[in-house]
């Protein structure tokens, strides 16, 4: 995934040859040393996209995690290169694509095919070949076994069958409704490590600075189960 950046700050996804901005077009024909001079004489610069770039060029279907949440889910489980992770239900892809920049395997099951071509289009956007979609259901069961990590991100994650799952392997719930991480918190066979919120507040910064007085209060409770 390339983007570039005007020099106003501005983000666009530079996928084909030519691109069209408010501060003029660019060709990558004229890209030398990662900068490009716009028709109306403005300086991009292109680059490869970082994680974050991610999150703001996805192609969106359902509701996806934010970055707050996928980057604790990421860092509490552990999650490295030599992790093999299974992730139900996809949505958009985002968590399988964002845990895919860092595990060995992720493989990600999403009930609607609409959904899956959309999965399909991040995993190619992000040119992914370690990150495996399948079109099934998550309450029947996974064909994985003795995986590292699971992560739910659907309706009932404690219908999940979790025998997959190798033992001392975490179990990530996300959960917009506290009725869900009570359900959660009672799967047999797991300890419960942690439930939280990730809160982040934005803040506008020029001359006077301070807090922005509107924030996202809430997105979901996050709940870690230990497989004993
Ligand atoms: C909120 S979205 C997940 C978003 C995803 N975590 C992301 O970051 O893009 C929930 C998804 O779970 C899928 N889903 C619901 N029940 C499922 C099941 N039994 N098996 C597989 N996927 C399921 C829905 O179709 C929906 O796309």
């Amino acid at each position: 995934m390339q983007i570039a950046i005007s020099p106003s700050g501005k983000k666009y996804l530079f996928e084909k040859d030519e691109l069209h901005t408010s501060e003029g077009q660019i060709l990558r024909e004229n890209l030398v040393s990662g900068k490009v001079t716009s028709s109306s004489g403005a300086v991009f610069t292109v680059l490869k996209g970082s994680v974050s770039d991610l999150f703001d060029f996805f192609k969106r279907g359902p509701q996806v995690i934010t970055l707050k949440d996928a980057g604790y889910i990421l860092a509490r489980s552990g999650v490295s290169k030599d992790s093999f992770v299974v992730d139900a239900g996809g949505g958009s892809g985002f968590l399988a694509c964002f845990l895919g920049l860092h595990a060995g395997k992720v493989v990600t099951y999403e009930l609607r095919k609409e959904f899956v071509s959309i999965i399909k289009k991040n995993v190619d956007l992000m040119s992914l070949s370690n990150v495996v979609i399948k079109n099934k259901d998550a309450y029947s069961d996974f064909d994985e076994r003795d995986f590292d990590v699971l992560t739910l991100d659907l309706l009932e994650p404690w219908l999940v069958p979790t025998h997959g799952l190798r033992v001392g392997g975490f179990l990530v719930a996300y959960c917009p409704t506290i009725q869900q991480v009570e359900k959660v918190k009672r799967i047999d066979g797991f300890v419960v490590e942690e439930v939280c919120e990730i809160i982040k507040r934005d803040w506008k910064v020029n001359n006077i600075s301070r807090p922005k007085s509107k924030m996202i209060a809430h997105t979901g409770f996050l709940v870690f189960l230990r497989k004993l």
